[in-house]
């Protein structure tokens, strides 16, 4: 099967009431992991690349080794996602690569810290929109501002989505997916305490526009077990909180059906190749801590596959290519 348009995967979540996660990948390991928890739980999954992703492995990488888990497990839909794109030229060189899916986070300037107009914001879309429909990819825009690496060059301004805006949004861009900014954030320190997320936005927009698939960023869970192993075996991080699950599977009753995860995958690795190398203190050979933080990824992501409710539907429809989903945005 070749790599299915993400919009395909998001539809049919919207069908069965479920999410899918979007899993960021840098790495072989990342992608065997993530593969064989989608595999063991038969889930259809979205593997993303962000720009430092595609900086890291210089690009070509990011799209053998994807295709490599395509040939690997041709059971599974899997969709190659662009994350935070920051521009047409970016998404374009993502849909030459390959990729059947772009975001184009038109909600920061290009330097990704300063805020954008709506204007601004609906004008890169539809650029990117009107490129990438033409051949059959996906997009995703995004209204609003996480915390993190997107609250304004650190001055802590977080601008939740307005529904109403998001609605205007999504009819004049044509976009196939949404961002939406309820309270999350990206990285490890989330929050002090367990947080309100404003869960209302998505119900707003989903009684506007039913039906649209829309996202969460920012939505690792930090597990206190993960923080633990790091700190156990040398590492020094702050207590800190993540998304609790059951906000996740709040937010997904709701209307969000992707949810993006990185940093959790990330706390995976660090913990099981400090744990490897400190009880281990002869190793050398590199598959031996990789073999643990891959097998600590697969761990990770299983959970979450079961949780969203992926697990179970890979095998639910017939996936389709750039082709047939080409046809569909010009019978439109
Ligand atoms: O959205 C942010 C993701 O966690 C990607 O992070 O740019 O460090 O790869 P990165
Ligand atoms: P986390 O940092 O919570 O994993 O979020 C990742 C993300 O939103 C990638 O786009
Ligand atoms: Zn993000």
């Amino acid at each position: 099967m070749p790599l299915v348009p993400m919009k395909q995967i998001l539809d049919e979540a919207v069908k069965s009431d479920y999410g899918v996660g979007a899993y960021n990948v840098n790495n072989m390991e990342q992608i065997q992991g993530i593969m064989q928890a989608a595999k063991e739980t038969s889930s259809p999954v979205i593997l993303q690349a962000s720009r430092g992703a595609l900086k890291y492995t210089s690009m070509y990488y990011i799209k053998h080794m994807v295709m490599a888990a395509v040939e690997n497990d041709p059971d599974i839909p899997i969709s190659l996602h662009l994350d935070h794109g920051n521009n047409l030229e970016t998404c374009i060189q993502a849909i030459k690569l390959g990729f059947t899916s772009v975001m184009i986070d038109g909600s920061l300037k290009e330097d990704a810290r300063t805020p954008t107009t709506f204007e601004e914001n609906v004008e890169k879309t539809r650029e990117v929109v009107d490129y990438a429909h033409k051949l059959g990819v996906t997009v995703e825009g995004e209204l609003g501002t996480l915390g993190g690496i997107e609250d304004g060059v650190g001055s802590g301004i977080v601008k939740l989505t307005d529904p109403d805006e998001a609605v205007k949004f999504i009819q004049l861009t044509g976009v196939d997916t949404l961002a939406l900014a309820i309270g999350t954030s990206h990285g490890a320190y989330k929050f002090k305490a367990s947080p309100t997320l404003a869960m209302d936005i998505i119900n707003a927009v989903e009684e506007k526009v039913p039906g649209i698939p829309l996202v969460m960023h920012g939505s690792s869970s930090v597990p206190a077990h993960l923080i633990e192993i790091i700190n156990k075996y040398g590492g020094k991080l702050e207590k800190t909180m993540g998304v609790p699950m059951e906000s996740i599977k709040e937010a997904i009753k709701r209307g969000i059906r992707k949810i993006n995860v990185d940093t959790d995958g990330r706390l995976a690795i660090t913990g099981a190749i400090r744990k490897y190398l400190s009880e281990n203190l002869d190793a050398f050979d590199p598959r031996t801590y990789f073999g643990a933080a891959r097998e600590a990824v697969y761990q990770t992501v299983k959970g979450k596959m079961v949780d969203f409710g992926t697990a179970g539907h890979a095998g639910d429809y017939k996936p389709c290519c750039l082709e047939d989903m080409k046809k569909e945005y010009q019978g439109k």
